[in-house]
């Protein structure tokens, strides 16, 4: 026998060689600039061009970002079988080739934000129908392709903002088609005129959670509509960004208004209610001032003969044709609203329905009312400021004319002005007799003041 090697030695032999194997595979896993914890990869900052091909293939959690890869080829995520969040955010990716997630289908989140997209074109995130959160934010993407987010029906969040984008494919999004999305940010991108017919069939989840701020929209009344259905249901992107929301008259940027705060600029807009009912509503504004007679016309989409119509007031509930002739409020035949001698208190919402018995329609129009103070109190206020003036300037004057010569002259300490809380008769007056006196010099010194004349001092 040549060989004396007995089955013992080799036992013994075994383990180091095992553990020579593990390391190795670990080293052939885990490249030297990234970081392999438990199912963490990150190699975030390392200077890599590409993706790498030999990473843990148990991965969930791979971070690539703040390196300077410019594309991802088909396949490269091929090897992660469990891979639900790629982050790959401040990287220089301006394209995808077809196929870059296939055998990636676990993807929940993928940020490719802060890179450089410019179209999203509609093979990019096939076969991820799982992916819950996309995060494009930063790009300069300029279009997004038609059927880019098909399948991707378990999508919840998606994040076009701080981009180029000047038109989106909403209708591509449908309550089948994505039953769980909530937020759709596409803010801050070039959108002027969109598809408004297709925003509003967006499903009403998508709705709730569109962000469309801060873009180059125009205004016009299809427009303001949306929106104003959005506000009137305090959705929260128009709530968080009321300020951020701009259009401009009739295409020029520097003609921007804050259509959220400044609706006078609608007022002849008519906003339907509901799609399926022919409601509408009809939003202006009036100013008036505290006394004046104020009409309230009731001009609806509805006209005819046989319409009857009702106000609700914002401080008297509701105000029927027929009902009792208040001598300060009443509505006439036509559906006026008369408001003899407004008060500041009649501020608010008017609503006036105009109900069709006959063709059993309905309509509405919207005042907002604002009655301000009368006139007279500015005019009060305004003297009052002046005699303060006055006052003040009397008793400047008299400090440098007046108090030197007294104190040089008399010498006569002062009596402390303590107000003593007590009703009788001569205590008030001898709390108030310093001050009488000098009421008398300053109404001398007036006198001064408007004569010109030299003011001698009483001996
Ligand atoms: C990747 O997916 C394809 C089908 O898309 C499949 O044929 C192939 O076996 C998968 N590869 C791995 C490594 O799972
Ligand atoms: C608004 O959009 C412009 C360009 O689209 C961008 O430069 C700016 O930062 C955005 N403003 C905010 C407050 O996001
Ligand atoms: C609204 O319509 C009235 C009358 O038709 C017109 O005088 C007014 O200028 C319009 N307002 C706006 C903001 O267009
Ligand atoms: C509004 O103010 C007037 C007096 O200015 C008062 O008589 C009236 O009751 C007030 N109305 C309401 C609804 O507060
Ligand atoms: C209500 O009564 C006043 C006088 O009492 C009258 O001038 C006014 O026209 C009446 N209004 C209506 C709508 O009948
Ligand atoms: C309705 O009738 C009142 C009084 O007759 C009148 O002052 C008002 O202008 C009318 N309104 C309209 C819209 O015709
Ligand atoms: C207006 O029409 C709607 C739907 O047809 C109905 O629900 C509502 O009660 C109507 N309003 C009035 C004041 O008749
Ligand atoms: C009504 O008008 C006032 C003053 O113009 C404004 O402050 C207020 O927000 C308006 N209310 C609505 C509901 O538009």
């Amino acid at each position: 026998m040549t060989c004396q090697l007995n089955p013992g030695s080799l036992l013994l032999l075994l383990p180091p060689l095992l553990l020579l194997c593990l390391v190795r595979g670990s080293q052939q896993t885990c490249l030297s600039m990234c970081l392999c914890v438990s199912d963490t990869v990150s190699c975030s900052s390392s200077g890599l061009s590409k993706v790498p091909l030999s990473l843990p293939s148990f991965s969930v959690t791979l971070d690539l970002g703040h390196n300077h890869i410019t594309w991802i080829a088909a396949g490269s995520f091929r090897r992660m079988p469990r891979l639900e969040n790629l982050r790959m955010a401040h990287n220089q990716v301006s394209s995808l080739g077809p196929g870059a997630f296939n055998n990636a289908s676990g993807l929940r989140l993928l940020d490719l934000s802060s890179n450089k997209l410019q179209v999203v074109e509609q093979h990019y995130f096939q076969g991820l129908w799982r992916l819950e959160e996309l995060l494009l934010f930063n790009n300069k993407i300029v279009q997004v392709e038609a059927s880019t987010l098909m399948g991707l029906s378990s999508l919840k969040k998606a994040y076009f903002s701080h981009n180029q984008i000047t038109d989106f494919p909403f209708f591509s999004i449908q309550d089948h088609s994505h039953p769980f999305l909530t937020m759709l940010d596409l803010s801050s991108n070039r959108m002027a005129r969109l598809q408004w017919e297709d925003v509003k069939a967006l499903p009403g989840l998508v709705q709730r959670g569109l962000y469309l701020h801060n873009n180059s929209l125009i205004c016009d009344c299809a427009m303001y509509s949306v929106f104003w259905h959005w506000d009137f249901r305090g959705y929260d992107p128009l709530r968080d960004f009321a300020d951020e929301h701009t259009c401009s008259i009739s295409g020029d940027p520097r003609a921007s208004i804050r259509f959220l705060r400044q609706s006078r600029f609608f007022s002849n807009c008519s906003v339907e209610k509901a799609i399926s009912q022919p409601v509408t509503v009809l939003l202006s504004n009036v100013l008036v001032s505290e006394g004046e007679l104020l009409h309230l016309d009731c001009q609806t989409s509805l006209s005819g003969e046989d319409l009857s119509f009702t106000w609700l007031s914002p401080g008297k509930g509701f105000i029927a044709q027929s009902g009792v002739n208040d001598t300060l409020i009443s509505v006439f035949a036509n559906g006026t609203l008369e408001i003899r001698d407004a008060k500041v208190n009649d501020t608010g919402m008017y609503v006036c329905t105009a109900l069709d018995t006959k063709q059993a329609l309905n309509a509405t129009r919207e005042v907002n009312v604002t009655v301000i103070p009368p006139a007279p109190e500015s005019f009060n206020t305004g003297y009052t400021t002046l005699l303060g003036c006055v006052v003040t300037m009397v008793v400047i004057l008299m400090y440098l004319y007046l108090t030197p010569c007294r104190c040089s002259c008399c010498k006569q300490p002062k009596p402390p002005a303590i107000p003593i809380a007590t009703y009788d008769h001569s205590t008030l007056a001898s709390v108030f007799s310093p001050r009488d006196e000098h009421k008398m010099q300053m109404n001398k010194h007036v006198a001064f003041v408007e004569d010109g004349t030299e003011w001698t001092p009483e001996g």
